[in-house]
């Protein structure tokens, strides 16, 4: 049996990777942050599959506090059963309506998106198998998303729903390439790092908390990727023996050169060591 971790278990393509993964047999950790949301999914997920192994855990990917407990709480559960992980897929997004900072000083969505699930796998990375699978998962919108000195320290002014959205995706696309071309410093050479667009699907996330949602649910929701469908290719980079390429729809491939700017990859990686 492989142990995979799944963040925002409880979401919608969350919830299917899980079932997914699940009914293959695989014991799946379902972190959540919020518990009664992960253990309505728990259940549903075992009225179908009762053998399924789930466990579920508490994320709050705002908090650095919580993801320190988090990986510590893993690392437990993994001792118990004396296993390594087989794959980390790093799901859990937001796209905020508004600026707001986190109790540890971040842009929300930042911290959400990117901060938070970068120092999750670095923390995780000893309790990883030597050939485990890191996806994560990133957004069309990368291509618009910007990469500045002054992403740890953007304020309302610098605020738009969709841009910070896109810088926060673009920063997780950059440290996944760094991620890859560091792990061997991390003592992990074999592992596999790869990125996961879902396209655009139905979720509760695609509802941008304005007036014109009613009319996109008529118009527009209708024209989405069902979260089935999304979190395909996600699935299909849990398993693959390719690395550091993008995964979107039935195909994959190299990741843009737009995206391989070293510059902008290595300033990443020492800025997210820095927080580590
Ligand atoms: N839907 C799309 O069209 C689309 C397109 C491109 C990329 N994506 C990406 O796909 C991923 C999944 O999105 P989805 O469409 O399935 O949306 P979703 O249904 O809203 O799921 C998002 C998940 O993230 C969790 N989450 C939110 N804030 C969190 C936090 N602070 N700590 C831990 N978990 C948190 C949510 O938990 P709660 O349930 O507790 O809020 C939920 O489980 C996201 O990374 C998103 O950016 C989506």
């Amino acid at each position: 049996m492989s142990t995979f971790l799944v963040t925002g278990a409880s979401g919608s393509m969350g919830s299917e990777a899980t079932k997914s993964l699940a009914a293959q047999g695989n014991h799946v950790i379902m972190a959540c942050r919020n518990l009664d949301k992960g253990e309505k999914t728990r259940q549903s997920i075992l009225q179908q599959f009762p053998n399924a192994q789930l466990t579920l855990l508490k994320l709050d990917l705002s908090q650095l506090e919580s993801v320190q407990c988090a990986a510590l709480e893993v690392a437990k559960i993994l001792q118990n059963d004396n296993v390594l992980l087989d794959g980390i897929f790093n799901n859990a997004g937001i796209i905020n309506r508004d600026f707001r900072l986190t109790q540890d000083g971040y842009e929300n969505t930042l911290q959400v998106n990117f901060i938070g699930p970068a120092l999750l796998t670095l923390t995780l990375m000893p309790y990883t198998k030597s050939n485990a699978h890191i996806v994560n998962m990133v957004s069309l919108t990368c291509r618009f998303g910007k990469i500045d000195e002054r992403l740890f320290e953007k304020t309302k002014k610098d605020f738009s729903q969709l841009g910070t959205y896109a810088d926060t995706k673009l920063a997780l696309l950059l440290f996944s390439i760094a991620l890859y071309r560091h792990q061997e410093s991390l003592g992990k050479p074999d592992i596999y790092i790869n990125v996961a667009d879902p396209g655009v699907v139905n979720s509760n996330m695609i509802s941008m908390g304005r007036w014109f949602d009613g009319l996109a649910d008529i118009l527009f929701r209708p024209l989405c990727s069902s979260p089935v469908k999304g979190v395909a290719p996600a699935l299909r980079a849990l398993s693959t023996s390719d690395n550091c390429v993008y995964f979107v729809g039935k195909n994959q491939h190299s990741i843009g050169k737009r995206f391989l700017n070293d510059t902008h990859i290595e300033w990443i990686w020492s800025e997210i060591q820095k927080i580590l």
